[in-house]
């Protein structure tokens, strides 16, 4: 490792499954935003006859609600860890780390689905080229990870910023997340051969209580180490980002979603191993 690379992995520095809790944290995340992932991937057509692979599955809800709700053929949850995901009629579930050359070697889905996943891998630009092989001619890959709108913000910080910009910074330097490739996702989906493009925006209301404020709240507590290491903030800072989380003071915008998809062309060429 040089000097300014980041020195764990997703999972292992930070966010470790094992640590109890780590499942809560994931759903709370997915409660927020899963309503908005669903119609976007049944807007674009997902629905029976679909094969969907799902990418980083976490606890699966999403892979769920696919077989549920939209009633697709198969869903594939991959997963660097699996602890969290059950098989079950159309759900088959693989242990496997994306950044593997021989990721899904040969298997095209209708639907390739992958939702804060790349902005914690170092690799995201070879990765989505990996995905986009993975769609079958006809299909679309769709990306989700998340934009932070108030991190830039001229003005006196507030509890809420400065342990948002200590957490994107303390992840940078641990795991190598990178939120600022995001709003690039359309053009790397088209670099990747997928035409047409398109992307969009979602911030969910950040209210006391919510489920995306207990989001927050349990990522800072798993990022806390990360997050003094800056020197950006210190425990006491954290401690009272988390309470100012909770509290009628907040006045605070949440990070958004940005959902960037791309189609693969019907009559593009056979998959590559
Ligand atoms: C923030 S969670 C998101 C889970 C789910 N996609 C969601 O949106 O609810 C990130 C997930 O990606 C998985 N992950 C991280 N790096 C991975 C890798 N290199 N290969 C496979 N999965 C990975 C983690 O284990 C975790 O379940």
């Amino acid at each position: 490792m040089s000097a300014g690379e980041p020195g764990g992995r997703y999972g292992e520095a930070v966010f470790r499954p094992e640590q109890a809790g780590e499942g809560a944290r994931i759903d709370f995340g997915a409660l927020a935003y899963d309503d908005i992932t669903m119609a976007r991937l049944r807007a674009l057509g997902a629905g029976p006859g679909w094969s969907c692979l799902d990418v980083g599955a976490g606890t699966g809800t999403v892979s769920g609600r696919l077989l549920d709700e939209a009633g697709v053929a198969s869903v594939l949850a991959v997963d660097r860890d699996v602890r969290f995901l059950r098989e079950r009629p159309g759900l088959e579930v693989l242990r496997a780390d994306v950044t593997a050359p021989d990721f899904a070697a040969g298997r095209r889905f209708r639907l390739v689905h992958a939702r804060f996943v790349l902005m914690h891998l170092p690799e995201r630009e070879h990765v989505i080229a990996a995905l986009a092989e993975r769609v079958e001619p006809g299909g679309v890959l769709v990306l989700s990870d998340a934009v932070d709108l108030t991190s830039g913000l001229e003005g006196p910080a507030t509890p809420y910023t400065a342990a948002m910009r200590a957490m994107w910074q303390g992840l940078r330097e641990t795991i190598g997340t990178d939120v600022s490739w995001v709003p690039s996702y359309p053009r790397l989906l088209r670099r990747a051969g997928l035409v047409p493009v398109a992307a969009e925006v979602h911030v969910p209301p950040l209210e006391p209580g919510s489920p995306l404020s207990r989001f927050w709240a349990d990522t800072w507590e798993r990022s806390r180490a990360a997050m003094t290491a800056t020197g950006l903030v210190d425990d006491a800072a954290v401690d009272a980002a988390v309470r100012y989380l909770d509290s009628e003071e907040c006045a605070a915008l949440s990070a958004g979603m940005l959902t960037a998809w791309g189609w693969k062309p019907a009559g593009a060429g056979p998959v590559s191993p």
